[in-house]
């Protein structure tokens, strides 16, 4: 048997090459190796208000996303979160297994709550259902950029936790960052993680993005004061650039290096621009394919619910029955 594969997007947001280099990318390359499932990650996106009509719609555009970017249906499962309830039932026994300061101290929670009014418990659970999501399907590997690696510590020592208290049922999964792309800086402030939920114009890289406003948002991203690549002195703008040109190109460092070393900024962004577009063009090109026939991926979302959810309902009675919760 193959060891499994676990890992999840939030379908908020657009998303953006941060997201495919610090995850997706990496997930195509691991399917063939592992029995992936990879989520939709519809319940984590409702820890903040989501408009429903637009949830909807970006739950199935995610879906079409993981498709066009290379994950095969066939092998692979492409799973909505909210459709396998199991997610959430074992999402409530481990929270019973949580002590509070476990989460308080998540930096990702104390981020999100000091931009929140008033911060909803959903909020303070989040890591309980992610680490739900991998230990349901006793997953080995969790492949993910390098802000969720704190998430992926604690879901390890839950399930320590849980063996510890209640015999040994979880696998310890590993974190698999990607060598290249662990960490994809926004290209308005390369000081700050690319993100979803930021929303200036010249921030990310949305994978939809026609190729005329991917060459405009590089052109125009912050470097620094020199005026061509010193490669001993490089502000994290031009660092940031040259690692999303490597994480497409796939060229060697030292390839990188000396091609790039000396060049003026603007030939740098235009090289950058043109690895980028041309990365993306496949993509883009399928995921007009695949939402040109919704049928389709509906299909593929019913099929991987029925496949996975007889894996994860037996997970969901083992924790019950070691709880001593009922169960037949
Ligand atoms: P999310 O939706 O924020 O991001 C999805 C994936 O993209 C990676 N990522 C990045 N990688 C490199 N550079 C960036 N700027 C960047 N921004 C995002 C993330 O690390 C992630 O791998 N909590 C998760 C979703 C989740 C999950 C899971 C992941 C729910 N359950 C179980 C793994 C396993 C999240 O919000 O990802």
């Amino acid at each position: 048997m193959k060891p499994r594969v676990l890992s999840g997007i939030q379908p908020t947001g657009s998303l953006h090459i941060g997201n495919y280099l610090g995850a997706l990318k990496n997930w195509v390359r691991m399917q063939h190796d592992y029995e992936c499932v990879f989520c939709i990650v519809d319940l984590h996106a409702i820890t903040v208000y989501q408009d429903p009509a637009e949830l909807r719609q970006k739950i199935e555009q995610t879906a079409a996303i993981f498709i066009a970017a290379g994950i095969d249906p066939q092998i692979s499962s492409v799973v909505v979160q909210s459709t396998v309830a199991a997610h959430a039932e074992l999402c409530w026994l481990l929270t019973c297994c949580t002590p509070l300061g476990w989460l308080e101290r998540m930096t990702q929670f104390k981020d999100k709550a000091a931009k929140q009014e008033s911060i909803g418990d959903g909020l303070l659970q989040y890591p309980v259902l992610m680490a739900a999501d991998i230990l349901l399907y006793k997953a080995n590997a969790v492949p993910v950029g390098d802000d969720q690696s704190q998430h992926l510590e604690l879901t390890r020592d839950l399930a320590q936790r849980f063996n510890a208290l209640y015999g040994e049922t979880f696998v310890m999964p590993e974190t698999k960052l990607p060598t290249i792309g662990a960490r994809i800086m926004g290209l308005d402030d390369p000081t700050k993680k690319m993100s979803k939920s930021e929303t200036g114009s010249g921030h990310a890289i949305s994978l939809l993005d026609e190729p005329s406003v991917i060459r405009k948002k590089i052109m125009r991203a912050t470097t620094d004061s020199n005026p061509h690549v010193d490669l001993v002195n490089m502000g994290p703008g031009v660092v940031n650039l040259l690692t999303i040109h490597q994480a497409f190109s796939g060229w060697t460092d030292d390839q990188v290096k000396s091609h790039f070393a000396g060049m003026r900024y603007g030939d740098l962004k235009k090289t950058v621009a043109e690895a980028v577009v041309a990365g993306l063009e496949p993509l883009q090109k399928r995921y007009k394919e695949i939402t040109a026939d919704p049928a389709y991926l509906r299909g593929v979302l019913r099929e991987s619910a029925a496949r996975v959810t007889p894996i994860a309902n037996e997970t969901v009675n083992t924790v019950k029955q070691r709880m001593g919760v009922y169960s037949d």
